[in-house]
């Protein structure tokens, strides 16, 4: 396949201005992403969702800035033209819009990221100006917070009522004002989703769970394909079930090495008769 151009924040933005929707997904690894490289996505997440997807945690909350910059150097080894965004874990932007700007920075200089993501609303628009006004891309992340579950009340749909879905839509105009050129919106009901996108000035609002209203979709790369073992969300749609398909070729491999059938002679090499016989008069000497 022929190597594409790189994808720029101007390329998002003609997508929206000539109505296409923007595909983004989550992303971890080397191979998977030079899949979604040659599958044509536009941008990717690496998410501190790895904590769980990855590395096997209840929570995001224990992932570090070393854990973030590790993957999303691998992820930009396999994916290096698509629009690559950091994710910025617990506890590396809340202290202080230097510590924000810091961390920000190293996703960019250490692992070639395009743009940083933080969760928050009103409350965090004076960190995204601080990242945007030191020259990062900033994407600023609302509804549900997988950071804040615990006070979120678990993971459920946020902004159901008039009264919560205000913040949510006035947090989105604080962000915006603040400067970030992205927001993403998950789990929130799509009437709201459709009115934050339609009062959008100059930001691209992406859904999560959110409805067919933004300007494009992300989704969970493992909830699109099984791979996640303790739960499937109700707003993921499995495009395959490469987690079964992985299980069966396990299982595969334990029958035939128990039952002696793997490896064939195609798995193996040999070793000429004449070698052979020298290296048993050199052992034997
Ligand atoms: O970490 C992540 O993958 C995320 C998504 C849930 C949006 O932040």
């Amino acid at each position: 396949m022929a190597e594409r151009k790189k994808v720029t924040i101007q390329n998002l933005f003609q997508k929206v201005a000539n109505k296409i929707p923007i595909t983004w997904l989550t992303c971890y690894d080397y191979p998977t992403a030079y899949l979604q490289e040659q599958a044509g996505i536009d941008m990717i997440l690496v998410g501190d969702s790895l904590g769980m997807t990855m590395l096997g945690y209840d929570s995001t909350l224990p992932v570090t800035m070393d854990d973030m910059i590790r993957h999303s150097q691998a992820v930009r080894r396999g994916a290096p033209n698509v629009f690559l965004v950091g994710d910025m874990p617990y506890m590396s932007y809340q202290p202080s819009n230097e510590t924000a700007i810091r961390n920000a920075g190293r996703f960019m200089a250490e692992a070639g990221c395009d743009a940083i993501k933080l969760e928050g609303g009103v409350e965090m628009a004076e960190r995204i100006h601080a990242i945007v006004s030191a020259g990062i891309p900033a994407i600023g992340h609302l509804g549900l917070t997988p950071q804040s579950v615990s006070a979120l009340g678990g993971f459920r749909l946020q902004g159901k009522g008039a009264a919560q879905a205000k913040k949510i839509a006035d947090s989105a105009k604080a962000l915006e004002e603040a400067g970030a050129f992205m927001i993403l919106l998950e789990l929130v009901p799509d009437r709201l989703c459709k009115l934050i996108t339609e009062r959008a000035k100059n930001c691209i609002i992406m859904s999560l769970g959110s409805g067919p209203h933004a300007h494009g979709q992300l989704l969970i790369y493992h909830d699109m394909f099984g791979l996640y073992p303790k739960f499937k969300p109700k707003m993921a749609k499995v495009f395959g079930e490469a987690g079964k398909v992985i299980l069966e070729g396990l299982q595969s491999y334990v029958a035939e090495v128990t039952e002696h059938q793997f490896p064939q002679p195609e798995n193996w090499f040999g070793m000429p008769d004449e070698e052979y016989e020298e290296l048993l008069r050199m052992l034997e000497s």
